[in-house]
């Protein structure tokens, strides 16, 4: 029998105990052991709960018990969970944490640790919730060179556009819809600022490209400046807007940035609907994959966390060897310089005089019109260019019209 404990009750931590209650014997018969909960922690009570007599609100209990060779971390945040992962691994223990937060702020430092003590670290959940991602890029598509990864990696900002989008609901309205849903963070300025996604695609860029990259080093734009005029203009161009996280391969460094992004219909991103996830991976070998599933929720992210404890269990005495080594942002771009087309809603007296000057400030630009826009309403999208370029031109333009919005077009 493996004995384990889960440090924290919330929406992923309840499901975490639901699936290895409730599967008790299917998963016994894959790992071929009994895995048995002998700890939770939380602060809270849980008298209901099948397992009530196991909960403690005493971290000591579980990392001093030699019995325990498992800990889930399903809290979130980095305190007081990157120290109690620290001293898990510390004592021997293998951790499986859902936390993207951890991950993206300490992944290569614990790493380290758990190589140090020859037991696992994994992470599966932390990013795309049930989507697998972190082992086919770490073992099944180990034989390419990864040139770019592009996806929606926030399920809260998603539904939340989605919800914009279809059923005209305001943004506070869905918001506090996926916070019931249990989609969104804590604090869900994580969602709707980008720092979740841009948490994921920094796990995700370490992982493959083997250098840490914190999320201090990557441009991150959130959806709160996203309007529904843009919303509209984004559909009469012929795509969506979406919080788009990307990477990719630029000679030996990348270009990294999170930001709400116009993705063309042409493209499978832009039909990514409520709180589902999609990654589209472009190997050199492998060519473009597309991961597609639940991006949040309770049992989703579950189902991703109870795999990673039954790998450790598995793999408890040959440990899984996910590693990258620590890094300081070097060798992420700055993103000045990421070349992308670009969406301009401005406002002008004259809205001809106004595209005619964007013609000649930025070069030929394509025009858009929305149905029911107001008459001083100009949008247009340039040519592609470099951030810093763009922002140099707008400047310029500025003096013609008032700019009230402007977003990448994606490249995906
Ligand atoms: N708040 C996150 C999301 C949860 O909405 O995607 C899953 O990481």
């Amino acid at each position: 029998m493996i004995q384990i404990a889960v440090m924290g009750h919330g929406v992923v931590g309840s499901g975490v105990t639901e699936i290895l209650l409730n599967h008790t014997e299917s998963i016994a018969k894959k790992v071929k052991e009994e895995i048995y909960i002998k700890k939770v922690l939380d602060l809270r009570e849980f008298p209901d709960s099948p397992i009530a007599d196991r909960f403690t609100k005493d971290f000591n209990e579980i990392v001093s018990d030699d019995e325990i060779s498992v800990v889930v971390e399903v809290m979130g945040g980095l305190k007081p969970a990157y120290d109690f992962v620290k001293q898990c691994l510390e004592s021997g223990k293998s951790v499986v944490t859902s936390n993207k937060e951890l991950v993206a702020a300490k992944g290569a430092e614990l790493l380290a640790i758990a190589e140090e003590k020859n037991v696992n670290f994994l992470f599966e959940a932390s990013v795309g919730g049930a989507i697998p991602i972190i082992r086919p890029l770490h073992q099944c598509l180990a034989a390419n060179d990864i040139e770019k990864i592009n996806g929606i990696l926030n399920g809260t900002t998603n539904f939340i556009l989605n919800k914009m989008i279809n059923d005209n609901m305001s943004f506070e309205d869905a918001l506090k819809l996926a916070q019931d849903k249990g989609y969104a963070e804590r604090n869900p300025a994580a969602d709707i600022e980008g720092h979740d996604a841009c948490r994921k695609i920094c796990i995700l860029a370490s992982l493959v490209y083997g250098t840490h990259v914190y999320p201090e080093s990557v441009h991150t734009e959130g959806i709160t400046k996203v309007s529904l005029k843009d919303v509209e203009y984004a559909r009469a161009w012929g795509g969506a807007v979406k919080l788009i996280a990307s990477a990719r391969k630029n000679g030996d460094k990348q270009e990294i940035i999170t930001a709400p992004m116009f993705v063309s219909s042409d493209c499978q991103l832009s039909n990514v609907d409520g709180v589902y996830n999609e990654l589209l991976v472009r190997g050199d070998s492998s060519g473009t994959i597309g991961f597609y599933g639940r991006g949040a929720g309770k049992l989703p992210t579950a189902s991703a966390v109870v795999a990673d404890v039954m790998d450790c269990v598995l793999h408890k005495d040959e440990r899984r060897n996910i590693m990258w080594k620590d890094g300081s942002g070097e060798n992420v771009l700055p993103y000045e310089g990421y070349v992308n087309a670009m969406y301009v809603l401005a406002e002008a007296d004259d809205t001809d005089a106004a595209l005619a000057k964007a013609n000649e400030i930025f070069g030929e630009c394509e025009k858009i019109t929305r149905p029911g826009a107001d008459a001083r309403e100009a949008a247009f999208i340039t040519g592609e260019l470099s951030y810093s370029d763009f922002t140099a031109k707008c400047a310029e333009f500025a003096k013609y019209a008032e700019v009230q919005s402007t977003i990448r077009i994606a490249k995906i």
